[in-house]
């Protein structure tokens, strides 16, 4: 089951990366294509990061063959992503037939794709580009209740100079088992969990956290824990506590925090709305290895 659900988080976030680049055209999984070295494909973007579960994408290609396009795949494995680790409550229906794309270029990734760095009218523009509503962009950003990320996306937050404001009980004891991961991981840039609700209990109660409202026992599960978290300055990125210092988008957070329903709803159709954002390019191909072009 475990591994099952690391694979299942994996889909969501190769899914995000159909976000704000290409559309859904599966250029993504490229490793290499004809004009592009390795280090210039999308997969190596900075941006890019914490993408993972490549494997599992390899091997439901291999089961479905020449038939069905990595496109489809990706969004598809997304949807059930979602389902599995929201536990049954968010599902949608999505139509098939995308093509894959020919081109796949780091730099373009990086600068298209959302930086954990932004401000918050940066992610608004960098949504409304592919006409996502900063209601959407909230909705959307709940997803960072699962899953991990690297220090390197979050250290800003830990550095007293670049610090935006964080509980400074959450930030002592993220340094501490940052710390401890450095050595547990053996590196500079370990993964640490999104989700204080997925924290020992220990962690929790140094932090402060109050978890009224939150199943702290649903570790892993894809829930509106997320909106908890940013509304007590306890979440990793800038990127998802900027989101309380824009008007429009704090009435959300509370909204979603107070309403799991309503979040699940929302989220479930702007994953299909992210799911349908078109292809960009001129060239289209069914592939055969979803690592390269045919
Ligand atoms: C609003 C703009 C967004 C920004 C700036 C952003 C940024 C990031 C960053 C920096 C990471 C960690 C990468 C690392 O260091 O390993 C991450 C992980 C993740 N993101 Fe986002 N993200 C955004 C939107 C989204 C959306 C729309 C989704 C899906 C609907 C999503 C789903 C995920 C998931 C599931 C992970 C965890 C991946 C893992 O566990 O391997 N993100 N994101
Ligand atoms: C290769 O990368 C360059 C620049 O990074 C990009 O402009 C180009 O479209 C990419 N080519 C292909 C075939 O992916
Ligand atoms: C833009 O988004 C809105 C709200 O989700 C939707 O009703 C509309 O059809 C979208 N327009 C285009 C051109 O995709
Ligand atoms: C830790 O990483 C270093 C450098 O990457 C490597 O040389 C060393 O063998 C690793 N130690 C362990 C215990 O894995
Ligand atoms: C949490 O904090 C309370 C009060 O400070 C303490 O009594 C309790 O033992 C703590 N629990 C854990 C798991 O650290
Ligand atoms: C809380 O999560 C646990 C573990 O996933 C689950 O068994 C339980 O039903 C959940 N409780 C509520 C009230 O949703």
């Amino acid at each position: 089951m475990a591994m099952k659900l690391t694979r299942a988080v994996a889909g969501a976030a190769v899914l995000s990366l159909c976000v704000l680049l290409a559309g859904c055209d599966g250029s993504v999984l490229l490793d290499t294509t004809p004009s592009n070295s390795s280090s210039g494909v999308e997969k190596a973007a900075a941006n890019n990061i914490g993408l993972r579960g490549f494997e599992l994408i390899d091997a439901i290609k291999a089961k479905l063959g020449d038939a069905v396009s990595c496109a489809d795949i990706v969004v598809l494995a997304g949807r059930d992503a979602a389902a599995i680790l929201s536990r049954g409550r968010i599902t949608y229906a999505l139509k098939t037939g995308r093509r894959d794309g020919v081109v796949s270029s780091a730099a373009a990734a990086d600068a298209t794709l959302p930086q954990s760095t932004f401000e918050v009218s940066q992610l608004k523009g960098n949504f409304a580009k592919k006409n996502f509503t900063t209601e959407e962009l909230v909705v959307l950003s709940g997803a960072h209740a699962v899953g991990v990320s690297h220090l390197s996306s979050f250290k800003d937050r830990l550095n007293a100079a670049t610090a935006t404001p964080i509980d400074p009980s959450y930030a002592a004891a993220l340094a501490r088992d940052v710390e401890a991961l450095k050595g547990q991981q053996n590196t500079t840039d370990p993964t640490e969990r999104f989700n204080i609700r997925d924290m020992d209990a220990g962690f929790r109660n140094a932090s402060g956290f109050d978890a009224t409202g939150v199943n702290t026992t649903a570790v892993g599960v894809l829930d509106n824990s997320f909106y908890h978290a940013t509304l007590q300055n306890m979440v990793l990125l800038k990127s998802d506590w900027v989101l309380r210092t824009d008007g429009e988008a704090s009435g959300s957070l509370s909204d979603f925090r107070d309403d799991a329903a309503k979040w699940e709803a929302e989220f479930a159709a702007a994953m299909v709305k992210l799911s349908n954002l078109p292809a960009e390019g001129t060239r289209f191909e069914i592939r055969k290895s979803c690592r390269s072009t045919n």
